[in-house]
């Protein structure tokens, strides 16, 4: 297994990363066992097979996930690149500069290699946060600046007020959601930035196991692409990696990541949920797709639309949480009112 790399602004990132949300938090649902073990044996079985980039977030698990990736990678820290975020509430100088030590802590990094911002403050503005960010660069907690879900525009904007480069943009790419191809991707592209590539597997629905009967638990069974007209509208796209997987005795995993990361200045970080998983995911990286098979899949992806309407299943959790409230206040201001 060869892995290939993106270089960019001196560095060489892993084209496949490993995203660790799934470490120690409650929306994925995997367990103590794989928090405490299994993401250990993912961190250093990624590094073995030539990954580097390993990204995490303070808010993922509030700190659980960074704390495993520091836990992990103990011995081996200087094979990995390590992305981090801050959780954007109140991002001003004094808080960020907290939050980014508290998070190499955790890591047991001295440098965080890339320190993002998790996603644009609406209310703070963005220089406050860019300053903080120049000082954390200066001071050496901090080696590279980037952004998540930011607009082309907020990139552009972070990097003025940076005066400098602010190498990365994390944004949801995958087969189904590919609107960063109008603008961000290009000037990637076109400036020697780098769009790194969340959900590159649609949490997990590119891989044909999902259906109407079978939804998985946690977060994803309230999100919209999960609920059952949505995986139905999919299963085009589904298909049709499963047809090209075929031909390369690949999975559709596989055929999803190399797709993404045969565009230029892409690097993807598929989440694991087993070791299995991760491995399948870095061999994607061997996995050449022909311009034939590039393009089947970019008219069957195009084709792909979201129901835009309410989410039926979220408005069921909502309605539930409603019921529950009221029924507990009513338990408990009965006796109350009974008194008046
Ligand atoms: N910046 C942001 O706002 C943001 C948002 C989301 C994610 N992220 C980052 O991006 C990373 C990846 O995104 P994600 O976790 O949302 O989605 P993802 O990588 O598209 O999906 C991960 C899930 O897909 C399934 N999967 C993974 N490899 C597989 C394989 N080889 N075969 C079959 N199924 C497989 C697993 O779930 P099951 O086996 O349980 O189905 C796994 O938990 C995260 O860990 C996080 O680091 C960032």
């Amino acid at each position: 297994m060869v892995m290939r790399y993106v270089e960019v602004h001196g560095e060489r990132l892993s084209a496949i990363g490993l995203g660790t949300w799934q470490f120690g938090s409650k929306e994925w649902n995997y367990g103590r066992s794989y928090e405490e073990k299994e993401s250990a044996a993912i961190v250093n079985k990624a590094l073995d097979l030539g990954v580097n980039l390993i990204d995490t977030a303070e808010a993922y698990g509030w700190g659980r996930s960074e704390r495993a990736v520091g836990r992990a990678l103990s011995s081996r820290r200087e094979e990995a690149f390590v992305a981090t975020k801050v959780f954007p509430i109140m991002p001003v100088d004094p808080v960020v500069r907290d939050r980014a030590r508290r998070s190499a802590a955790r890591l047991r990094v001295d440098t965080i290699d890339l320190y993002q911002i998790h996603w644009p403050n609406p209310v703070i503005p963005l220089n406050l946060t860019m300053r903080a960010m120049a000082g954390l660069q200066r001071d050496g907690i901090v080696k590279h600046v980037g952004v998540s879900n930011f607009s082309l525009g907020g990139w552009q904007q972070a990097e003025r007020f940076l005066s400098g480069n602010v190498l990365s943009n994390q944004v949801r790419y995958n087969l189904l959601d590919r609107r960063i191809e109008a603008d961000i991707l290009p000037w990637a592209q076109e400036t020697g930035h780098v769009v790194i590539a969340y959900s590159p597997l649609a949490q997990g629905l590119l891989s044909g196991r999902y259906s109407a009967g079978n939804i998985p638990d946690g977060l994803r069974a309230y999100t919209a692409a999960f609920q059952p007209g949505n995986l139905a509208r999919a299963e085009p796209v589904v298909e049709v990696l499963k047809g090209i997987s075929r031909e390369h005795g690949a999975t559709p995993t596989q055929v999803a990541l190399a797709w993404l990361i045969r565009r230029p200045n892409v690097v993807a970080i598929p989440g694991a949920g087993s070791l299995s998983q991760l491995q399948a995911n870095v061999e994607a990286a061997d996995l050449e797709l022909s311009d034939d098979e590039d393009s089947e899949l970019d008219q069957v992806s195009k084709a792909y639309r979201s129901s835009s309407g309410p989410n039926a299943a979220a408005l069921r959790a909502v309605k539930a949480g409603q019921l529950l409230v009221s029924r507990t206040i009513e338990r408990y201001t009965k006796p109350i009112k009974s008194a008046w």
